[in-house]
């Protein structure tokens, strides 16, 4: 493996890190959980994801890693659109749902929730934290994953959330998810 920095380049040991170990490493990593909602009518799905973060705030942008075999990737590239529903702890049930729990899957994910649809037609969930409408804007493609560029149209806070409430950790949803269900899901 090369390794390219400022112009110097240093070549590195291939290193083999197990997978499961990098798993566990990585849910060390406590935040925001976030359901992405992707897709139109019979047509949508979506995905859990803790994998979003803010890139830039002009023109206000962030970004989401999404696995390139979900059901959400193409779904995501046919429609250009997706939304960011940063979950609040009351709100787990649907981060299990998007994560494909007990086999749901597309608009089944969507049920025992209230939602209501953006400007750009994706579909935003009640009482979320706060609501990013984004259009896509890149999609970067590296090893199992893209990384999506989502340009942000539309922002809706939530108001009356209050502090208490935020974030829905992998530590809390975790438990609660079998070890069948945990082997589907990525990364
Ligand atoms: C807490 C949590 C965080 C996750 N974060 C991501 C993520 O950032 N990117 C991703 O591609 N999948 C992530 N996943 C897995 C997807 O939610 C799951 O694989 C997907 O919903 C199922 O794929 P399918 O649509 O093909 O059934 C996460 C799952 C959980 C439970």
């Amino acid at each position: 493996m090369a390794v390219f920095y400022n112009g110097a380049r240093a070549v590195c040991h291939e290193l083999t890190v197990d997978a499961d170990l990098f798993k566990d490493s990585m849910r060390h990593l406590a935040g925001a959980v976030s359901v992405i909602t992707v897709g139109r009518g019979n047509d949508r799905t979506g995905f859990t994801a803790t994998s979003v973060s803010s890139l830039a705030i002009d023109p206000p942008s962030v970004i989401v890693s999404l696995n390139r075999d979900s059901s959400s990737w193409p779904v995501l590239q046919r429609h250009g659109t997706f939304c960011v529903n940063v979950l609040a702890h009351d709100q787990r049930h649907v981060a299990e749902s998007f994560a494909g729990r007990g086999g749901r899957r597309g608009v089944e994910r969507y049920q025992d929730a209230h939602w209501r649809e953006l400007a750009t037609g994706t579909l935003a969930l009640g009482n979320a934290l706060t609501v990013l409408d984004c259009e896509l804007d890149d999609a970067i493609e590296r090893h199992s994953h893209g990384i999506v560029i989502g340009r942000v149209r539309v922002i809706s806070p939530h108001q009356q959330k209050n502090e208490a409430s935020r974030q829905v950790t992998i530590a809390v949803i975790e438990p609660a998810i079998s070890a069948t269900d945990r082997k589907r899901m990525r990364p």
